[in-house]
């Protein structure tokens, strides 16, 4: 099979809620793309979302299964790609502890996502031993099935590092035993939310994967532009306005897009026909994915069956990497 001679990919996200357009251009339009060329294998990290999120669990495995509709909605194919939950595949914790054995304190206290998350989410206990590991266990996750590849935001570039650090180190130990992972950064630029702030759930300025039509209509009338802009006639600035952010990215007709930011700056179109034009676009680009992630919806119990199926498969090969690191460390009875 082709699949053996092919550079693998390992990425994950966590279950915490609906997806949205900044998870598409941020990374799933990206994995969709990988599959061509690697032997691809995306997760549910469900125990990720446990580290800061471990006071509620009720909709996790809701969340989780959400997550899936949407990425088989966006593209990425079971027949092609594994895909699995982090915790039907408990050999990750297995090596994570290996790893802590190895692993300096200092070297996780330094990330420096760990320092912003302590500061920004103040509101949570994020004292644990979980939260310190948190990339350390997402270095299990990676380095369990010899990634070479893993595609990440520019925040989890510092874990990738960590990564390659805790494999030397551990090879270093115990003999070659993981490959170092590199990652790979999404070429899209960032979205911003429907208020011009951080596109985020939490404040509520997102166009979700699952939204109908109407609701993106709504939206997009709601969208921040350029405030100066008081009237039609008044020249208005396209640089770094989400209205025309959003017109690049989803907007296919570039002449339609060139058109409306000239007379933009002319003060020569209204917002209403550049919003009309936008929700247009964006429903155009999400109306694929809603109709696959419907038939993956109607399809009773086919979502649950990919989980259960990736995660067997996922879970064999992580196995077998156990396996040889029991070897390697010589816990072999
Ligand atoms: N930390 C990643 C995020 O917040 C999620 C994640 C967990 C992950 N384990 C991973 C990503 C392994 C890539 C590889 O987005």
């Amino acid at each position: 099979m082709a699949a053996v001679t092919m550079k693998r990919v390992v990425s994950g996200m966590r279950p915490t809620g609906r997806l949205h357009l900044g998870h598409l251009v941020g990374a799933l339009d990206n994995w969709v793309a990988l599959q061509r060329d690697f032997d691809c294998y995306y997760f549910i990290a469900d125990w990720h979302a446990l580290t800061s999120h471990y006071a509620e669990t009720a909709e996790l495995v809701e969340n989780a299964m959400d997550n899936v509709a949407d990425w088989i909605g966006c593209g990425i194919d079971p027949e092609r790609s594994t895909i699995f939950a982090q915790s039907l595949v408990p050999e990750h914790a297995e090596l994570y502890l290996l790893l802590q054995m190895v692993t300096p304190i200092p070297w996780l206290e330094r990330v420096p996502t760990y320092k912003e998350q302590t500061e920004q989410l103040a509101d949570r206990d994020l004292s644990s031993i979980g939260f310190l590991g948190y990339p350390l266990l997402q270095t299990a996750d990676v380095i369990i099935y010899d990634a070479n590849i893993v595609p990440v935001g520019e925040d989890q570039v510092p874990h990738l590092e960590l990564s390659r650090e805790v494999v030397r180190r551990f090879n270093n130990f115990y003999g070659e035993v993981f490959v170092e992972p590199q990652s790979m950064l999404t070429p899209t630029p960032r979205l911003p939310g429907l208020d011009n702030r951080k596109m985020s759930k939490s404040y509520g300025n997102t166009i979700d994967l699952s939204d109908d039509a109407a609701a993106v209509v709504k939206k997009v009338r709601q969208m921040y532009t350029d405030p100066k802009r008081v009237r039609a006639d008044i020249p208005g600035t396209v640089e770094g306005n989400p209205v025309f952010i959003y017109h690049d990215a989803f907007n296919t007709n570039t002449a339609e897009v060139d058109d409306l930011k000239a007379r933009y700056r002319a003060g020569a179109v209204g917002d209403v026909e550049v919003k009309t034009k936008l929700a247009a676009a964006v429903n155009a680009r999400l109306e694929p994915i809603r109709e696959r992630r419907a038939a993956a919806l109607a399809r009773p119990g086919y979502l649950r069956e990919v989980v259960m199926e990736g995660s067997k498969k996922a879970r064999a090969q992580a196995i077998e990497t156990m396996i040889r690191v029991r070897e390697a460390v010589k816990l072999v009875y």
